[in-house]
C-alpha cells in the first residue's frame, strides 16, 4: 500500500473502524439514508481500488465491470453473501470477503428474543398496554406457549444455529436439527442436538429456528405445506434471510392458526413487509436487526476494514469467499 488507496464505503458504518480505515487510505463514504439507487452505485463505485457494500448492493458482472480492472476487493460488511456473484468477482479477479463470526453470537440473541418474545405475545401485549385499553389480571388473558423444556429445530446447523442452541440448552429444551452436513461428534455433544430430516423436524418442534443461507435450494424452503407440516402450536422464527420463508404462505398459516406464532427479523421483498402480516397479531417483526449492536458492528466494520488491507498489501484476507481469486 504504497500509495494512497481509494476505497468507496456504500453506507456509513462505525467510526472507529472508519478511522482506521481513513489512516491508510482515501475514503468516500456514500451518505443515502436508503441506499444507493443502482444507477448511482454504478456511477461511483467507477475507478475504486476497494468496496466495502452491505447486503442491500447487488455485486454482479455489471458492477465488477462497472467498478473497472483496478478493483482488488469487495469487503461484505455482513456474513451472508447471497448479495454477491462469487464467481463473477473471481472471473474478474476481485477477491470476496464477508464478516463471519463475530456475529455469531449476536444474532443468536436476536433470534432467542424473538423466540421468546412470539412464543410468550410481549408485542401483542406492549400494544394492548400502549392502546390504553381497560384491563385487569385474568386467568385467561393472552396465553402464550411455554419455552422450557420444549424442543426446538434448527434448519441449518452452522456458527448461528449452533449458537441458539447453545442458549436452548440453557432452557431445558431438546434440540434437533437439519442440516446437509453431519455435526462433528464433539460439537454434538456441546449441543445435545439430533439430526432429523427436514419433515421429521418440521412435524416434531414446538419451536423452528431458520439459520439457513439463502440458495435456489433454500429459496421458499417454508411454504404452505412446511406450515401444514409443523404443530398448530408451533412458534417460527427467521434470523437468516427473508426469502427462505414464502411470506404469503406464511401470513395465510397464521390467519388460519395453523401455527402459533413468527418471529422475523428479515423479509422476503426486504424493506417490504407483507401487509398481512402487519395486521396480525401473532407475529413478531423487527428490521433486520440481527447484527444490530455496537460491540458487534464495530467487530463487523473492523473485520471488513481487515479484509480491505489485507487485499491491498496483497496478502489473503482473513474472511475471503473466493481462495481461487488469491491462487488457491
Ligand atoms: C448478515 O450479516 O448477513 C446479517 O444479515 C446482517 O448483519
Amino acid at each position: 500500500m504504497s500509495e494512497r488507496a481509494d476505497v468507496l464505503v456504500t453506507r456509513p458504518i462505525m467510526e472507529a473502524p472508519t478511522a482506521v480505515l481513513r489512516e491508510r487510505c482515501d475514503v468516500t463514504i456514500h451518505q443515502n439514508e436508503f441506499g444507493i439507487p443502482r444507477e448511482e452505485l454504478l456511477e461511483v463505485i467507477g475507478g475504486r481500488d476497494a468496496i466495502i457494500t452491505m447486503l442491500t448492493e447487488r455485486v454482479d458482472a455489471e458492477f465488477l465491470e462497472a467498478a473497472g480492472p483496478q478493483l482488488k476487493v469487495v469487503a461484505n460488511h455482513a456474513v451472508g453473501f447471497d448479495n454477491i456473484d462469487v464467481a463473477a468477482c473471481s472471473a474478474a479477479g476481485v477477491l470476496a470477503t464477508n464478516t463471519p463470526d463475530v456475529l455469531t453470537e449476536t444474532t443468536a440473541d436476536t433470534a432467542f428474543a424473538l423466540l421468546m418474545a412470539a412464543a410468550r405475545r410481549v408485542g401483542e401485549g406492549e400494544r394492548f398496554l400502549r392502546s390504553k385499553t381497560p384491563w385487569i389480571w385474568g386467568p385467561l388473558m393472552m396465553l402464550g406457549q411455554d419455552v422450557h423444556h420444549k424442543t426446538i429445530g434448527i434448519v441449518g446447523f452452522g456458527r448461528i444455529g449452533q449458537a441458539v442452541a447453545r442458549r436452548a440448552r440453557g432452557f431445558g429444551m431438546r434440540v434437533i436439527y437439519a442440516d446437509a452436513v453431519q455435526l462433528p461428534p464433539e460439537v454434538a455433544a456441546e449441543t445435545g442436538a439430533e439430526r432429523r430430516e427436514l419433515a421429521e423436524l418440521l412435524a416434531e418442534s414446538d419451536f423452528i429456528s431458520i439459520h439457513t443461507n439463502l440458495t435456489p435450494e433454500t429459496r421458499h424452503l417454508f411454504d404452505a405445506e412446511a406450515f401444514r407440516a409443523m404443530k398448530s402450536t408451533a412458534v417460527l422464527v427467521n434470523t437468516s434471510r427473508g426469502p427462505v420463508v414464502d411470506e404469503s404462505a406464511l401470513a395465510e398459516a397464521l390467519e388460519n392458526d395453523e401455527i402459533f406464532a413468527a418471529g422475523l427479523d428479515v423479509f422476503e421483498r426486504e424493506p417490504d413487509v407483507e401487509a398481512r402480516l402487519l395486521n396480525l397479531e401473532n407475529v413478531v417483526v423487527i428490521p433486520h436487526l440481527g447484527s444490530a449492536t455496537v460491540d458487534t458492528r464495530n467487530a463487523m466494520g473492523e473485520l471488513a476494514v481487515d479484509n480491505v488491507f489485507a487485499a491491498l498489501l496483497g496478502t489473503r484476507p482473513p474472511t475471503l469467499l473466493n481462495p481461487d481469486a488469491f491462487g488457491g
